[in-house]
């Protein structure tokens, strides 16, 4: 089965198709950083103008490289939500005149969900259950997943998300948009400890998070110090060995809770160097245990991890009505 996977859901366009025995045959993405970098953050308003052009580009460059491509699909998959509305209703839209004008089956897929599952495109063999680290731009959870459509939210975060954290950080050290990846570039030059940040959270029971006193805290250390490239680095690097550490301890404590060993690192924080790195060393010293996440470009948002969930939702009969189906808010604990 070919499913054409539609991703929308911020700013990234994405369009894919997904075969289910062979993999993933196209991955085609577009992006607006340009755009929104003048404003510093996505403009909401923007990105969905934006989506509307972009879309029907891709679309168009996969038929001119793809001659039957109209033809070999079997299912569409659309991402509808979370995610800003505006762009949402593009994906949806254009989701929905697909299926209805080639009368092909759709299906409504949770972003999130796609995101954690995403490393499953790479690794066929991840099994259920497993613990799951969340980490995007706009979320931070822990997962006890314990099958498609079947997920515990063991901790959240109170406040900002880690990669939002990132960006805000980021943008104070004065870094392009977007900036989670230069802020982890940047730390790769940094001297180890000439700066030491707070972990906030780290001795409490439950497992959430808190990242807006690490940011205040990180803020005050930049206004104080005059910055030359050097320092930036150091700076750089404290605040990624302190959301790094964060995560990874109240991760640890859900795996010791559940006492599992596995655990799945997914969405655009993944693509981290050291916290992949340090996430395997834990999982191996600690658990005899595994850690998995995707290739760096399926971290990010894309049409291919939209694409591989809707064949998951379709193999269990998941399908939605035929109006159009978004939800801005939409955890994955509610599913
Ligand atoms: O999953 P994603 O593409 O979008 C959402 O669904 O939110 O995640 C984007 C986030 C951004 O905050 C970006 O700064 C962060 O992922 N990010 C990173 C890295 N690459 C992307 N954060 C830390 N280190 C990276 N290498
Ligand atoms: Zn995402």
């Amino acid at each position: 089965m070919k499913v054409l996977g539609i991703e929308t859901s911020c700013d990234d366009t994405g369009l894919a198709l997904y075969d289910s025995s062979k993999g993933l045959l196209i991955n085609e993405l577009s992006n607006q950083k340009k755009i929104h970098s003048k404003y510093g953050g996505i403009v909401p308003e923007l990105a969905s103008r934006m989506h509307m052009k972009n879309i029907v580009r891709l679309l168009d460059k996969i038929k001119r490289k793809h001659i039957n491509f109209m033809k070999e699909i079997d299912l569409i998959a659309y991402t509808a939500g979370p995610g800003f509305y505006s762009s949402l209703l593009v994906g949806a839209t254009f989701a929905h005149s697909f299926s209805i004008s080639l009368n092909i089956p759709i299906v409504a897929v949770n972003h999130m969900e796609a995101h954690l599952l995403s490393p499953m495109l790479n690794y066929k063999s991840i099994k259920f259950p497993f613990i799951g680290l969340l980490v995007s731009g706009k979320h931070t959870q822990i997962i006890a997943a314990h099958n498609v459509g079947k997920y515990e939210i063991l901790g959240s975060s109170l406040d900002d998300a880690a990669g939002e954290a990132f960006d805000k950080i980021a943008k104070l050290l004065k870094l392009k948009f977007p900036n989670g990846n230069e802020l982890s570039n940047l730390a790769t030059k940094g001297i180890k400890d000439k700066f030491h940040f707070p972990r906030p959270m780290i001795h409490h029971k439950n497992l959430n998070f808190s990242f807006s006193g690490l940011k205040t805290f990180t803020a005050k250390i930049i206004n104080e110090n005059i910055l030359n490239e050097q320092k930036k680095a150091d700076i750089a690097l404290a605040f990624e060995d302190a959301v790094i550490d964060i995560l990874l301890i109240k991760t640890k404590k859900a795996l010791v809770k559940k006492r599992w060993n596995k655990l799945v690192v997914a969405g655009g924080v993944s693509a981290n160097k050291i916290l992949r790195k340090k996430a395997r060393i834990m999982m191996k010293n600690e658990f005899s245990g595994q850690a998995f996440y995707a290739e760096p470009k399926f971290c990010t948002d894309n049409g291919a991890m939209i694409a591989h969930l809707g064949f998951l939702y379709y193999k269990q009969a998941r399908m939605f009505p035929l109006e159009i189906f978004i939800k801005s808010k939409w955890s994955i604990s509610d599913l």
